[in-house]
């Protein structure tokens, strides 16, 4: 058999070429990014060319290379079928195969060390909020937006997706993997649909943090409102929140977050994706297997029916569905504005101006933005001439801050704001605690989930009309307009969140 050792090598030859080009151009890449990376730079798309898009270059060259060599074994084959091509030998004795050996050696060794390094940064760097809220710019930019306004701003992205483990971060990366896939394909729903399919059961991330024994008995919350009239009446009502705490060992179990607590299961049914219309619960004791089940009055399904349905067992997020990606309604948000002075209160009729300008549709946010301006503006000038001459800056300030708003909680580009994402604390602008505690949930012995005004809260206090009250009539709510009984009315009838 000729010997082949004389002549070119197999890696001479226009595939491996290139690979080899490949690969070196990559090289030289990565160090720059990962530099780059190091060196405190802030763009959120260096970490993923850096420890993704790159290396897969890298590889891609050096897989080439080999190729080439192959392809070139089987043409020469081809041409001179006897002349077998010998892989190079390796022969140490040879002082120039030697040196080679030892670089090689060295240099795959240096190519792990990196690689390895470069895993780490890498699954550091898709866990982090950069990566999770910035990369898909456009699609997560109201979520991102709203998380970075709300009390859970400093907790990352996966402290709440992910959790700890490695299960979940696998299961996660596999359906983020498919989101990248979905972004780039432009396939993305747009809003992003909430309930998460595939989001960790709460009570694994959120009691990471906050667990039930820990909840205090009751919270002090005091809700501020303005009226739509023309001097924005004030409206405030102190309440207080029966959140419940306790262990059951303490003996103290009441209270809202009652349904927490181990020993109660509660199952529920929904006929809707965002699970807001529920068709039947189950509440059960588990020491005591003892179980009663509500059916809405309404509800068409048949008993059969019910129970060939998958079921959902009720945890942290059936009430906090919004702790940070929160959507605040118009009408909220410009009480919050007023409250807070950087909407000046003695405009007149400025809350249900600056409400209607947020409220109304837009295609895009520059859209909004002028819309708002316009819209603020013209009324100011034209139907209010002497406020308008004596406080245009405040009219000013006004409109700036309302497109603040607009650009903080609205996202016309993705279809999302408050009507999208129900938030289910509450009753008053989105059914939330009422899609159960609507006295219409009945049980076969005639129970039902109850609406009482006291079970959940007790009004301490109330402002109406300038007339601030201590003494509320039996801890009860005292509606500004009259409405009769109160449990007979629906709040979101009325309290949209757009002006009234
Ligand atoms: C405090 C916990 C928490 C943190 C921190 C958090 N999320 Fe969420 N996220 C949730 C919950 C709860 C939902 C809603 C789940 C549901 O309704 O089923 C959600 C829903 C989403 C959705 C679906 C659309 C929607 O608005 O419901 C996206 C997208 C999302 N989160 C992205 C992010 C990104 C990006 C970050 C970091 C910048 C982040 N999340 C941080 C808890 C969190
Ligand atoms: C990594 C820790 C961490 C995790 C995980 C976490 N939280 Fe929190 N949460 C906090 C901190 C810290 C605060 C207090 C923020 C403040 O006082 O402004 C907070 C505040 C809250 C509040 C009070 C909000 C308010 O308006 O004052 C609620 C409700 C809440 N978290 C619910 C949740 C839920 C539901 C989850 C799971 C989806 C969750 N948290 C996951 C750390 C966490
Ligand atoms: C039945 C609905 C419901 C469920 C289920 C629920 N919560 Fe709450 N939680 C509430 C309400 C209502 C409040 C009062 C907050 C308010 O009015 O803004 C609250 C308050 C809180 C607060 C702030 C409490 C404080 O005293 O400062 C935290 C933290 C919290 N919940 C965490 C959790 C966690 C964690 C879980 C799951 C183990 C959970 N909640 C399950 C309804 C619920
Ligand atoms: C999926 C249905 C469902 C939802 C949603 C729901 N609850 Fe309940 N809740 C129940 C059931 C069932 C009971 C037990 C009623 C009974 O038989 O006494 C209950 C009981 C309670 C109790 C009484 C606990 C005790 O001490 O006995 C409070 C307080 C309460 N819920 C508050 C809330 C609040 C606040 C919300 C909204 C944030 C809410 N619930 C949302 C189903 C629900
Ligand atoms: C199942 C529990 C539950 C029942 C029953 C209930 N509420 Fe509430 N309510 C809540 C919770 C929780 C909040 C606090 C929401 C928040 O923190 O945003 C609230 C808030 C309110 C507020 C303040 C709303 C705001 O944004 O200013 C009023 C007013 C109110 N409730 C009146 C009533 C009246 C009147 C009834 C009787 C028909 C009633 N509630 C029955 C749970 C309940
Ligand atoms: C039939 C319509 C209707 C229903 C139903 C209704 N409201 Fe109202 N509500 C009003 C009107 C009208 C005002 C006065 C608005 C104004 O003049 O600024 C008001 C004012 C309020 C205010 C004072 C804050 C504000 O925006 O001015 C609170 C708080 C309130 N309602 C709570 C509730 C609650 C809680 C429920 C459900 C139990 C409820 N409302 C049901 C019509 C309604």
């Amino acid at each position: 058999m000729p010997d082949s050792s004389n002549r070119p090598s197999l890696a001479r030859n226009v595939i491996s070429g290139i690979g080899l080009i490949v690969a070196l151009i990559s090289l030289a890449n990565i160090i720059f990014l990962v530099v780059a990376d190091l060196t405190g730079a802030h763009n959120p798309y260096v970490g993923i060319l850096a420890y993704a898009v790159v290396p897969a270059f890298l590889v891609s060259g050096i897989a080439l290379f080999f190729i080439g060599m192959l392809v070139e074994r089987r043409r020469r084959h081809k041409v001179a079928p006897d002349e077998i091509e010998r892989y190079p030998s390796l022969d140490l004795n040879v002082p120039h195969v030697r040196r080679l050996a030892i670089v090689w050696a060295f240099g795959s060794f240096f190519f792990i060390i990196i690689s390895l390094l470069g895993s780490y940064r890498m699954y550091e760097y898709t866990d982090s909020d950069q990566f999770c809220g910035l990369v898909c710019h456009k699609v997560m930019h109201p979520e991102y937006t709203a998380y970075k306004q709300s009390p859970h701003a400093r907790v990352g992205c996966v402290g709440c997706h992910v959790g700890a483990g490695a299960g979940w971060y696998v299961r996660s990366k596999m359906s983020g993997a498919y989101q990248v896939y979905s972004v780039l394909a432009r396939k993305y729903p747009q809003p992003i649909p909430s309930p998460v399919e595939n989001l960790r059961p709460s009570r694994e991330t959120c009691e990471q943090c906050h667990w039930p024994e820990k909840f205090f008995g009751a919270q002090l919350k005091v809700f501020t409102h303005f009226g739509y009239d023309e001097q924005n009446t004030p409206r405030e009502i102190r309440m207080l929140i029966k959140t419940g705490g306790g262990s059951p060992q303490g003996g103290l179990v009441a209270g809202i977050h009652w349904h927490m607590f181990n020993m109660n299961e509660i199952q529920y049914l929904a006929s809707d994706r965002q699970r807001q219309k529920i068709e039947w619960v189950r509440m059960r004791n588990r020491r005591t297997n003892q179980a009663t089940e509500y059916k809405a009055q309404d509800s068409k399904l048949t008993d059969a029916q019910i129970a060939a349905a998958p079921k959902r067992t009720m945890d942290c997020i059936d009430c906090h569905n919004r702790p940070t990606h929160i959507y605040v309604p118009p009408d909220r948000a410009i009480d919050r504005e007023i409250l807070a002075g950087r909407i000046d209160r003695t405009l007149p009729f400025i809350k249900q101006q600056a409400v209607e300008a947020l409220s109304a549709d837009y295609k895009t946010t520059p859209d909004a933005l002028n819309g708002i301006d316009k819209s603020i503006r013209t009324y100011y000038s034209t139907k209010q001439p002497a406020v308008w001459n004596s406080k245009r800056a405040a009219v000013e300030t006004a409109i700036k801050m309302v497109q603040n708003v607009t650009q903080n909680t609205r996202f016309p580009e993705m279809n999302v704001d408050w009507r999208t994402h129900p938030d289910n604390i509450g009753h008053f602008y989105f059914i939330g605690c009422f899609r159960c505690h609507d006295d219409q949930h009945t049980s076969k012995a005639g129970k039902t989930i109850p609406k009482d005004c006291h079970i959940c809260h007790d009004v301490l206090g109330e402002q109406q009309a300038g007339n601030i009250m201590f003494e509320v009539p039996k801890n009860e709510f005292q509606h500004p307009v009259d409405l009769g009984d109160m449990r007979a009315v629906s709040c979101t009838d009325c309290h949209t969140g757009k002006p009234m």
